[in-house]
Order: C-alpha cells, then structure tokens, then sequence
C-alpha cells in the first residue's frame, strides 16, 4: 500500500506544510499544500486515478512527469488534467475520469504538462526575444546557460518543471566522478550548486514554462502555469530536453502499481510518498539498481530485480548494495504478468533460456504491490523533430537523435543540442556537453575572447574523452585484499572492479593508502601498511564499496567499518547479525563504534565487532 514518507536516511524528516482538504469524488481527503494531486492521492492509498474509455480498466501513475496522461482527472470541472504534475488546492474537486472527457467550450488544445490551458489569439501573438534560449534546466541546460552567460550573451532558461535540476532533483544518491564533476555529491545538490551559478550570473530563468512548439526561426512556443502563452525568438537556441523512461507490455502492464522507475523516483524523493511497499524491479541497469537501493532507503521491500541479460547491465558497485541488503537480483530472468484487478497485487516472473525463450515451468509468483520498469530512456526530440533537424540512428546514444559537430550545433546551425537529447549517457557527460553548447553558442553571437572560448570546449571535450574512456574493459578482476590480521593496524577492503570513472576514495585518504591516478577510470590501487584506519574513505566512497577491518578489541576479534545510510542508525552496544554480501545471516556481530553523518545527506559509518575468521565475509548489519 502506498504511503507518506515522514523519515528518511538522506531526505529527513518529511518538512512541516500546511494542510489543506481536496475532495476525491466527493470525499474529503488531507493533501500537503503544493504536492501534486496524484501524490496527494497515493498517500490517501488511493490507487485508481482514471478509468480507460472501452474497457473501464483502471490506470494510476506511470510516468509522474506529466508525460503519458495515465493520471488525467477531471479537477474542478475540467477534464484531462494530468494530476501528476498539478498542485492541490483548498477545496479542490477530484473526479475520476472515465474515457477521454472532453474540452470546455472555447479552449483549443490540451492542458498543457503542469495543468494550464494554451490559449489561442492575441495573448498566444505576444513575442519575446533571448540571444540564446535553453530549453531544458537539467544539468546539460544549466551548464549551457552558465557558459553562454559567462561569455557575457543574454541568456534565458526555460523548463516545465518549477524546480530547476532535470533528473538531478530527485538523485538522492552520491554520483561518481572526480572533482571536476561533483564527485561525491548528491544528484539534488549538484542541481542546486548550478541554479545558484545561474542566478549569479544573471540568467533569466522561466519556471515552469513548457515549450510546447519550436518553428524556423527559431521561434518557440511557450506556456506559463498561469496560461499564459508567448512566442520567444531566439538567436541561438540550445535544445536539452532530456530523455524519457521506456515501457515495455505484458499482461496486466497497464494496472495501477505499474510504473516507471524514474516515476517512483520523483514520488519517492521529491514527494515523499513510497509507491509501494513490496517491490518487482524490472531492470537491472543503473537507474534498476538505483531505483532499488533507493526504495529500499524510504522503507519497501524487493522482492527481486528481474534482468533479461544474462549479466547485470548497472555497475557492480551498485548491484553489490541491493545485494547486501538480501534483495535477489536474479539475470536472464523477466516479468511475464501483472497481477491484479484494480491494482497490483502480484506478479509472475520466469526464466530465460540462451535464446531468450521462457523456459517452461520455470514461472513462479511472487507478492508485489509495485512493479517498476527500468528498461531504458529515450531521447525526448519532439522539439529538434519540430525543427526538422537532420537526426541520426545510433543505438549507442539511445536510437535516434539529432546530428550534431563537436560544439554541439545541429543541422540548423543556429540551434545546439546538448546532454540526453544528443546521446543518453551520465549527468557529468551532460554538464560537459552544455559547457561546449553554451561557449558555442555565445561564441557564434560574438561573444567571449576566441581563446577563452576554445579553451573552454577542448577542456570540456577532453574531460568527455576521460569519462567516455574504456570504463567497463579493464585488466579483469584484481586480487581481493583480504583482512589477514597480525600486526596490521588496519586493512581497506576496496571491493570496487570496474573502471568507474571516480575518485574520491583517493582524494579522502590522507595517507596515500588507496591511489587512482591521473587516470579516474583505473582500478583504485591500495597499500594496506600505509593505514591509519582513519575511515574517511568509508563515507567518502560514493559506491559504498570500502570497508575497513582490523584486529579487535577482544582476542579473537575483528571489527569491519562498513557505510550505512538506512534508518534506524544503530547504537554502540546494539548486537545482530553480520550478514555477508549477499545479505545472509553470517555470526552474531556488535556495534562497537558508529560515526554519524557530520552534515545532512552525509554518508554514516558502523564499526561492528564480529570473530575474526568471518572478517573476510561479514558486510552487512541486521539488528
Ligand atoms: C535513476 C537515475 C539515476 C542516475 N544516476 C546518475 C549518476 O549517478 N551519475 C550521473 O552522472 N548520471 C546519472 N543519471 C543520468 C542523469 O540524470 C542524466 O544523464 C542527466 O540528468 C541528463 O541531463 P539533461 O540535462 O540532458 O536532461 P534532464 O536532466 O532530463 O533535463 C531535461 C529537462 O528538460 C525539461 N524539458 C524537456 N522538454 C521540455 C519542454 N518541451 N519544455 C520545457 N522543459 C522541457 C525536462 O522536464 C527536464 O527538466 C541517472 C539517471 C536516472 C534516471
Ligand atoms: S582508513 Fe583512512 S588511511 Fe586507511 S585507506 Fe581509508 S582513508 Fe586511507
Ligand atoms: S572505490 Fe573509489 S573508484 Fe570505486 S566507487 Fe569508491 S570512490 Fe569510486
Ligand atoms: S502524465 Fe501523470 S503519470 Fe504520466
């Protein structure tokens, strides 16, 4: 059953709001003043937000951006309001809609993403300018916007959201990455960091405004919450719309309690609603694996991740995580159905066979009351296609996306494209991208000194070339240092074995014990007799894949630091299990120490006492 998230290892404590009462076919229910309409709902427990035209099949929230209209209400009369994306209000009449409703007299077009109504005539004619317009305040937009606005252009930002951040707003977790790219920090911060850049530097940021057209010129259409609309012509135009989570069908996939990873991502971390309390992820890339971690952290279960591939297609590090805290992540293994009447109460998964076929008799249920899709992003070009930009076919970038040089500039050569519209990747490849777009566009208008401007791209272009380097090939997998005891005063325990792009377990020890070098995408190397055991490295490992062991304090004894960013954080004196990195129960083990986080959202660190000779297995806590 959906409920309220009120405390959180990373977020916190749910904020203080002001109550405020909506009524959802006629019953009054409480909602927190702002939230949107479809999470207001989810916290009520309340599943079933529309009912299909033909069938009367009920649809809930799959998207929770504003992008498939699954969530469409009638709200105080009106029709088709995507109430995932806008706000409740005091008295706010909710209806659940039957079918496709219909427009009042009068509006020529759908509400827009967050609720307004386009309007037509003179109001739509009103026209503004920018030197160079963004569209887009992701973290490719916001870097475009900072670099066209240092180069001294005017700039002007725009996004449909009202929070800045793309994606990056609801990242909870610590991205990898070394120190030009916010390595260690929180997805959410990142965002931050960049809007108060912006705001420095005097970018004029629209939000929430949908662009909802874009015409030679370049002119694009816009719309404002308040249902205003206007034209903006732009002299240059850097597009960095982002991409879109796919679907995939089988039985039962339309039911409420099926839905996008991303989409209980937002619930979760922007909303602070959990979609579910028993989960079936269905993917196991990066965002499967995130997604899972971050469910697991606002307090559902999962029941399994479910991978087609006959390997994990995320990082390691990652599937080592879910792994510990006992979540099965079974490979060559799908969804074969949705169970349920009016919303998800089940699932049935089955086995693959070499050729992809299910293997018979391998089906089984499993009890779930969320089913979440991690099966890839799309590119969202519906404005380059507007454009009628030349595109371009490359599965390695996420299918088909605009042509474009190495500044960035697409057929047009007054428009750019930057971040997850050009290829999808990572958010530090997208901040790299806007930086070539921005200096690229304000460049083409005059602006900027040329040496500047080029020194500019090619730092930005050659950090790419780091982060795009060989990261999954590598020299195999190095020996494990193993805890041996005797004199060591401490041993780092680096289970890391993919070159990941990331650094900070080098840039945390102060003693030169765990190194990386100039290259982020080598294998940490570590030197154990150079280990005070200050455990700086446990907390600052963004992958949450350093443990620290040493001898003690009883003979016999060893104790293991391992990070820790779940509720409850345990007390010194508190006994359990140690469990080992599968999450199964190993020996009794001891809270001997704990470090909690010096700063919101950081990363804690629990020192457990557990016999020596489990040292090498024990990395997990069960209280
Ligand atoms: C679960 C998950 C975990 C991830 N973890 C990491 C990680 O650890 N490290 C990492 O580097 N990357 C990570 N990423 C990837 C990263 O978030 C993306 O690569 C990055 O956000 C792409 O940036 P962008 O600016 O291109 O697009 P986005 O961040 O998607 O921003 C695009 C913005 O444009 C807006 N927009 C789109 N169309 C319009 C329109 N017509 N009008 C107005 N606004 C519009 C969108 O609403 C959005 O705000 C993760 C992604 C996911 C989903
Ligand atoms: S415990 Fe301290 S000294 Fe040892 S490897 Fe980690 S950061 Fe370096
Ligand atoms: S061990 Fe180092 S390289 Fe690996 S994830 Fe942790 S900080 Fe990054
Ligand atoms: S549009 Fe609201 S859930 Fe997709």
């Amino acid at each position: 059953m959906p409920r309220r998230i009120t405390s959180h290892p990373v977020l916190g404590k749910l904020p203080q709001a002001e109550l405020v009462t909506i009524y959802l076919d006629g019953e009054p229910l409480a909602a927190r003043e702002g939230e949107p309409i479809a999470a207001a709902l989810l916290a009520a427990g309340r599943r079933v937000l529309r009912r299909s035209e033909k069938l009367n099949e009920p649809r809930g929230v799959f998207c929770a951006i504003g992008r498939c209209t699954d969530c469409a209400m009638t709200v105080d009369g009106r029709p088709n309001v995507r109430t995932c994306v806008t706000p409740v209000r005091d008295g706010m009449r909710i209806e659940t809609q039957r079918g496709l409703g219909s427009f009042p007299a009068g509006v020529a077009s759908a509400a827009s993403p967050m609720g307004a109504v386009v309007p037509t005539g003179e109001a739509a004619r009103a026209t503004q300018r920018a030197e160079v317009a963004v569209v887009g305040a992701g973290p490719a937009g916001l870097c475009a916007a900072i670099e066209a606005a240092k180069a001294g252009a005017q700039v002007m930002l725009l996004d449909e959201n009202d929070r800045p951040g793309g994606q990056l707003v609801k990242q909870i977790h610590r991205f990898f990455g070394t120190s030009d790219h916010h390595a260690g920090v929180r997805g959410y911060e990142i965002g931050q960091r960049l809007l108060d850049e912006v705001r420095v530097l005097g970018v004029d940021v629209r939000l929430p405004t949908v662009v909802w057209g874009a015409f030679p010129g370049p002119v694009l259409g816009c719309a404002t919450a308040e249902g205003e609309s206007h034209a903006l012509t732009a002299e240059r135009l850097i597009l960095a719309t982002g991409a879109s989570e796919l679907a995939v069908a089988f039985p039962g996939w339309t039911l409420p309690g099926v839905m996008g990873a991303g989409a209980a991502q937002t619930l979760m971390n922007l909303h602070r609603v959990l979609p579910g309390e028993r989960v079936l992820m269905v993917g196991s890339g990066n965002v499967g694996l995130i997604v899972a971690f971050q469910l697991l952290q606002a307090g559902a279960r999962i029941a399994a991740v479910v991978e087609v591939a006959p390997q994990v297609g995320g990082w390691e590090v990652h599937a080592d995580r879910v792994r510990r805290a006992g979540v099965p992540i079974l490979t060559q293994h799908t969804v074969i159905e949705a169970l349920g009447k009016d919303h998800v109460t089940g699932a049935v998964i089955g086995q693959l066979d070499e050729g992809g076929e299910l293997r018979p008799g391998s089906e089984r249920r499993l009890r779930a009351d969320l089913i979440c899709l991690a099966v890839g992003l799309r590119p969202q070009t519906q404005l380059a296609g507007m454009l009628d930009l030349e595109m371009t076919h490359d599965p390695r970038r996420g299918g088909r996306v605009p042509a474009r040089d190495e500044r960035m500039r697409s057929s047009d050569e007054r428009v750019y494209v930057a971040g997850d519209l050009g290829a999808i990747s990572e958010a530090s490849i997208a901040m790299e991208e806007g930086r070539i777009a921005g200096r690229a566009a304000a460049a083409a208008l005059g602006y900027g000194e040329d040496g500047e401007t080029e020194r500019v791209i090619e730092e930005a272009g050659r950090r790419i070339e780091v982060l795009q380097g060989d990261v999954r090939g590598g020299e195999g997998r190095p020996r494990r240092i193993m805890f041996t005891g005797g004199a060591a005063r401490a041993t780092p325990v680096v289970e890391c074995y993919q070159r990941i792009p990331c650094d900070p377990c080098e840039a945390a020890c102060p003693t030169g014990a765990i190194r990386v070098g100039p290259d982020p995408t080598a294998l940490p190397t570590v030197e154990p007799a150079r280990c005070t055991g200050c455990l700086r490295c446990v907390w600052a490992c963004p992958g949450m894949a350093i443990f620290v062991v040493r001898p003690g304090p009883e003979p016999g004894e060893a104790t293991i630091a391992i990070p820790w960013e779940w509720l409850p954080l345990p007390k010194a004196g508190t006994m359990g299990r140690g469990c080992d990195r599968a999450g199964r129960s190993v020996c009794k083990a001891r809270v001997v120490r704990v470090l909690p986080p010096r700063e919101a959202g950081q990363t804690a660190v629990v020192e457990l006492a557990v016999n020596a000779r489990h040292a090498n297995r024990v990395r997990g806590f069960m209280m």
